[in-house]
């Protein structure tokens, strides 16, 4: 039976793409955070299930590793989990003297939630608090681009992200839209006619509805 209106319980909407990602301050491994002040940059915010595990730390060490690649691409990297500051420089210090590598981003601590149900980074009716693997694409007006969220034990892959990155900035820069797979350098696409004069106007050779061009910036640097 579907229940009446007054009986389905309120919720906050989800978060979506469009939505301006929910500001907050927060104390992190690398001193307090305010996410307003990283507009006019991407942020990349992902929240973990829990410091000491090892999906989490295979991310945090090739997370670390690709901090330059992030960074050409404008981007700070922001992680996050309901696990106490004080866990977190354990867990870093950890990751350090393991592997040799320094987790060059801030870590938030969210031990009250507030930040992780915001976002809906905890999943509902969850046996514990921990958040899933949830990762917000923000871009620099603070507008929530894209979001991938995977379960706690299957890691992210970091060439994806930069992947999903590099393809925001590609569409945002040069008004066109990026087919399945594709890298900087690959052709892109013409973004779909919006109206019937111009698809039927179209007096190309190829398929109208999938006209490919190469990308802009091929080859550039080489
Ligand atoms: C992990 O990061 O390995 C993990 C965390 C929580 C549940 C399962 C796996």
């Amino acid at each position: 039976m579907v229940p009446s209106d007054d009986k389905v319980p309120c919720r906050p909407r989800p978060l979506q793409i469009g939505d301006t990602a929910p500001n907050f301050q927060a104390r992190t491994t690398m001193g307090d955070m305010n996410l307003s002040n990283y507009r006019g940059r991407w942020v990349l915010l992902f929240s973990h299930p829990a410091d000491f595990t090892p999906v989490c730390t295979s991310e945090f060490v090739a997370l670390s590793r690709a901090g330059a690649q992030f960074k050409a691409l404008n981007c700070e990297l922001v992680a996050i989990s309901v696990d106490s500051l004080y866990s977190h420089l354990g867990w870093i210090r950890a990751i350090h003297e393991h592997f040799g590598v320094t987790v060059g981003f801030p870590v938030v601590e969210d031990p009250s939630l507030v930040i992780g149900r915001a976002y809906g980074m905890i999943a509902e009716d969850a046996p514990d608090a921990a958040t899933l693997r949830s990762t917000f694409f923000i871009d620099p007006d603070g507008i929530i681009r894209a979001m991938l969220c995977y379960p706690a034990t299957i890691g992210r892959s970091v060439e994806e992200l930069l992947r999903v990155l590099a393809a925001l900035q590609k569409v945002d820069s040069d008004n066109v839209v990026t087919p399945e797979g594709w890298r900087p350098g690959d052709d892109v696409l013409f973004p779909p006619y919006q109206d019937q004069v111009s698809a039927l106007d179209a007096t190309t050779n190829v398929c109208w509805f999938h006209r490919t061009q190469p990308d802009k910036q091929a080859g550039a640097g080489k």
